[in-house]
């Protein structure tokens, strides 16, 4: 098996944190990779050739355990199909898999049954941890995690519509406005800058459909307990419960903003941050 270091070294992608002044250092993935996810491909084929080869082994081992040789050496000859398809795909990950291991198990399980399945099993599972340690985070990064930047969301007033990262800059001022307002002791104003939020909420709404089709996310940040919690703070502000709003505005700050955070924004910088390094 090669270094890991040794065939691409131009292509080494440095990810530097200058803040702690330190560097971590991840290999790029072969261009190529990229036919095999979207939007080049209909599918993320790449990433289902994957749970192929993790179901397939999983039979080999399970049927070489209860001692079913018929079944084992069935699955196994899947399995090399799934295996090889890696190096079929990406030319340049060749030599990420051991043919050759593959190529002996088959022969193990065998009617002539020459050397050990078991062994040969081992040395399989090494390729696959071998490069999963390599680039297992990058390609998830690179090819699934969320894009924003095609996402719009309607605008406010005169504005006919805007880009998620401005939707977002109004959500912050509006929750800001609210807490200065308080602070303040303005009942009036920090009410108007509620009420913004409530709005603002309800235009990215929409948006969460571009990709998930399913109503539980959406109902999730978005659904009975986040309007309870705009109730709760348009009525701690009208009775001037400035303690009480307080807090209702640290629970929408958690339990929508930060959690929704959590997943996308976190996901998507990553995603930039890479793709920006391998340009
Ligand atoms: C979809 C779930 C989601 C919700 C709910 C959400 N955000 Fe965001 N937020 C994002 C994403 C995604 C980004 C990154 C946008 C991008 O990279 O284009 C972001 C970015 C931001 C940014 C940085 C904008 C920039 O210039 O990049 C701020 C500030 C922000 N959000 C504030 C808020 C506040 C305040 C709330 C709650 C009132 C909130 N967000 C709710 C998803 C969400
Ligand atoms: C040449 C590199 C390479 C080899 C060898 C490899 N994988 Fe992967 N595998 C990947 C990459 C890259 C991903 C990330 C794909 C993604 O997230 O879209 C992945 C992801 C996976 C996943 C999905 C993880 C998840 O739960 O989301 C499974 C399952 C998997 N591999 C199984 C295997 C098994 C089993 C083997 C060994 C028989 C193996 N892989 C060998 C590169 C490889
Ligand atoms: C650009 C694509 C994109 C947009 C737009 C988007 N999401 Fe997501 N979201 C994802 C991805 C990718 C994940 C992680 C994998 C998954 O769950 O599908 C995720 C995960 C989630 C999760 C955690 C998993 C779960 O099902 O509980 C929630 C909750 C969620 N999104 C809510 C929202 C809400 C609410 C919006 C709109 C305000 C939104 N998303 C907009 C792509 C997006």
């Amino acid at each position: 098996m090669r270094s890991r270091f040794a065939i691409f070294p131009s292509l080494l992608l440095a990810l530097v944190a200058t803040a702690a002044h330190a560097a971590a250092v991840l290999p790029a993935p072969p261009p190529e990779l990229a036919r095999w996810y979207k939007p080049q491909n209909e599918r993320q084929v790449w990433l289902h050739n994957m749970f192929q080869l993790r179901r397939t082994l999983q039979a080999v081992e399970m049927y070489l355990d209860a001692g079913d040789r018929q079944r084992a050496l069935a699955w196994a000859e899947r399995f090399r199909e799934h295996y090889g398809a890696v190096a079929e795909m990406v030319p340049a990950w060749s030599e990420e898999i051991d043919g050759e291991a593959v190529e002996r198990l088959v022969a193990a399980l065998g009617p002539a049954g020459t050397g050990s399945a078991g062994h040969e099993l081992r040395r399989i599972r090494l390729t696959c941890k071998s490069c999963h340690g390599d680039y297992r985070a990058v390609v998830a990064a690179l090819y699934r995690a969320p894009d924003y930047g095609s996402i719009t969301v309607a605008g406010e007033g005169e504005e006919a519509s805007q880009t998620l990262a401005e939707a977002m800059e109004s959500l912050s001022h509006e929750v800001n406005g609210v807490l200065i307002a308080l602070q303040d002791e303005r009942p009036a104003a920090a009410a108007g800058h509620a009420a913004a939020l409530e709005r603002g909420l309800e235009r990215i709404r929409p948006s969460c459909a571009s990709c998930h089709r399913d109503a539980p996310p959406v109902e999730r940040i978005l659904g009975a307990a986040t309007e309870e919690a705009l109730r709760m703070l348009r009525e701690a502000i009208a009775a001037g419960d400035q303690r009480a709003a307080g807090r209702q505005v640290a629970e929408v700050a958690v339990t929508v903003c930060a959690r929704c955070h959590g997943v996308h924004r976190t996901l998507g910088d990553l995603r930039r941050v890479i793709d920006a390094a391998l340009e």
